[in-house]
């Protein structure tokens, strides 16, 4: 049996990835803050799932829950980060600015280095984390949501560099979203809107063939490369 983290599995694509994860004889850690949602995937399937229920913008706390959790796991060959958050912030209220750069930047760095560090010491591990294709542009509509995925795609490729030069079995995968259909996904005009579970299907094909750089689908490759284009 494998085993398994998925930081943000209350909702969306990290409940479905976890629930995957789970029907594929992975053991998994599920997290996020919502415990009645954490106890209802877990009662669904209780010898699949081992749940912890913590914030990941607080450093201290979330660092102690990842050891214990990995203890009552057994072991850790793959972490995927789903948590996130993106407002639409044409006012440019700082706190959703702040509050965005404290989970999409600080509590994303957090876990990617305490998986980082936990894989190089035992010598092999794959992280995961779902980015998103916003970050491959700036957005006039939502500027700390497209700022941080940017910021996660960078520290994800700097962490694939180390990891290369470990030359250890460490993968870092990239998972980047167009539009799914979760409570995240907001505004008009949506268009080419995945269902979760077909998302979570893409980014557990995209894990097992240990693939750096995932888009999700795959259509949103070809605005990838237009975003590309487009930026200076
Ligand atoms: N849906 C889309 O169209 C889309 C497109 C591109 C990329 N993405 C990315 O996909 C990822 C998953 O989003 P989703 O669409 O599945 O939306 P979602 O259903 O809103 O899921 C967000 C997850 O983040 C967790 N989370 C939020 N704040 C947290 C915190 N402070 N500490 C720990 N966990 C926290 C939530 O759990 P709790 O609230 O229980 O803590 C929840 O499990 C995000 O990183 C998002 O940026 C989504």
């Amino acid at each position: 049996m494998k085993r398994a983290i998925v930081i943000g599995a209350t909702s969306g694509i990290g409940k479905e990835l976890a629930k995957l994860l789970a029907e594929n004889n992975y053991l998994v850690g599920i997290t996020g803050r919502r415990t009645e949602l954490l106890n209802n995937l877990k009662n669904g399937k209780p010898n699949a799932f081992i749940s912890k229920a913590f914030d990941i913008t607080d450093t201290k706390s979330t660092i102690e829950h990842l050891e214990t959790l990995v203890v009552e796991l057994g072991g850790l060959d793959l972490l995927v980060i789903s948590s996130g958050m993106g407002e639409i912030n044409k006012e440019l209220v700082v706190d959703i600015e702040k509050m965005t750069i404290d989970l999409n930047v600080v509590g994303f760095t957090t876990v990617c280095n305490w998986a980082f560090n936990f894989f190089e010491k035992q010598k092999y591990g794959h992280l995961t984390g779902i980015t998103s294709i916003a970050g491959l542009r700036g957005s006039g509509m939502a500027p700390a949501y497209s700022a941080t995925k940017s910021f996660q795609i960078k520290y994800m490729e700097s962490l694939r560099l180390k990891a290369k030069g470990t030359k250890l079995p460490i993968y870092v995968t990239d998972i980047r979203p167009g539009f799914v259909d979760t409570a995240m996904a907001k505004g008009d005009g949506l268009f080419w809107v995945a269902s979760p579970h077909k998302a979570a299907l893409q980014i557990y094909r995209a894990i097992g063939r240990k693939r750096e750089i995932a888009y999700v689908t795959k259509r949103w490759k070809m605005v990838a490369l237009i975003f590309k284009l487009l930026s200076r």
